[in-house]
């Protein structure tokens, strides 16, 4: 067993969801990251986040994890100026990207970590504070010696419950059915979540969400998406 790979000392899991990729920045991701991170980044810190003074107001509070390149994040804090939207993404270039969509879509109600986002979660993100959390196309993991690094899990779900107001809505979408199924179970199953589908598995895709670049790319592939919500329990 890896370093990595071994428990820690709080019991909760310390294998990472994700590897860091050496991807290339575009010039136009570096400037951005010179020219608005100090503008719209949450620079990491163990310590609970103000949000009222890192968005300027108090209003709803909308999260996304692993936002990619950012464009459903983008879109929808343009949809909805009334919320502030919180996006988490480990990928440097990804940040990049959506650090100019929000300059260039001068929007005012986005800031950006870039930071594991159990890590953000846990220590960042005060109990109880928020409105909405969106995962989105998360790493499917295909084969079953790595399910382990799959985001979605039962501790990651407690530590979203606790998160997320009472009566907030936790929503994800995956093209990988067998990873559909592995949320639907883990959240069935769990104490603080109720199911908004009226069918009691899945719910119809959001019509105004739009397409996620991995969500394009699954239905390159043929595969079929599957949309899951949960409401916290009050
Ligand atoms: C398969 S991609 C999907 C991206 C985007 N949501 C989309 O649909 O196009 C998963 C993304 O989650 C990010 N990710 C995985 N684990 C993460 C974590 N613990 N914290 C933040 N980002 C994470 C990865 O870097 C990657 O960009």
């Amino acid at each position: 067993m890896s370093e990595q790979e071994r428990g820690r000392p709080d019991g909760r899991r310390s294998i990472r969801s994700f590897v860091v990729r050496a991807g290339r920045m575009t010039a136009g991701q570096e400037k951005a990251h010179t020219d608005f991170w100090p503008l719209y980044g949450l620079p990491y810190s163990p310590q609970p986040a103000d949000l009222d003074a890192l968005f300027g107001r108090q209003a709803p509070r909308v999260v996304e994890i692993g936002f990619g390149n950012g464009d459903h994040l983008a879109q929808m804090a343009a949809a909805r100026p009334d919320a502030d939207c919180l996006g988490i993404e480990v990928h440097p270039p990804g940040v990049g990207h959506l650090l100019q969509l929000v300059a260039t879509g001068g929007l005012t109600n986005v800031r950006i970590s870039n930071h594991d986002a159990v890590e953000v979660l846990e220590n960042q993100i005060p109990p109880a504070s928020l409105d909405e959390v969106f995962i989105l196309f998360p790493d499917p993991w295909h084969k079953k010696r790595h399910h382990k690094r799959r985001i979605v899990q039962d501790d990651f779900l407690d530590l979203i419950a606790s998160r997320l107001k009472p009566g907030g809505v936790l929503r994800l979408a995956t093209d990988w059915v067998p990873y559909a199924e592995h949320m639907l179970e883990c959240l069935a199953r769990h104490a603080h979540y109720e199911n908004l589908s009226p069918s009691g598995d899945y719910v119809a895709r959001d019509a105004e969400r739009v397409p996620t670049r991995f969500e394009r790319r699954g239905e390159r592939l043929g595969h079929e998406t599957r949309d899951l919500a949960f409401r916290r329990r009050a």
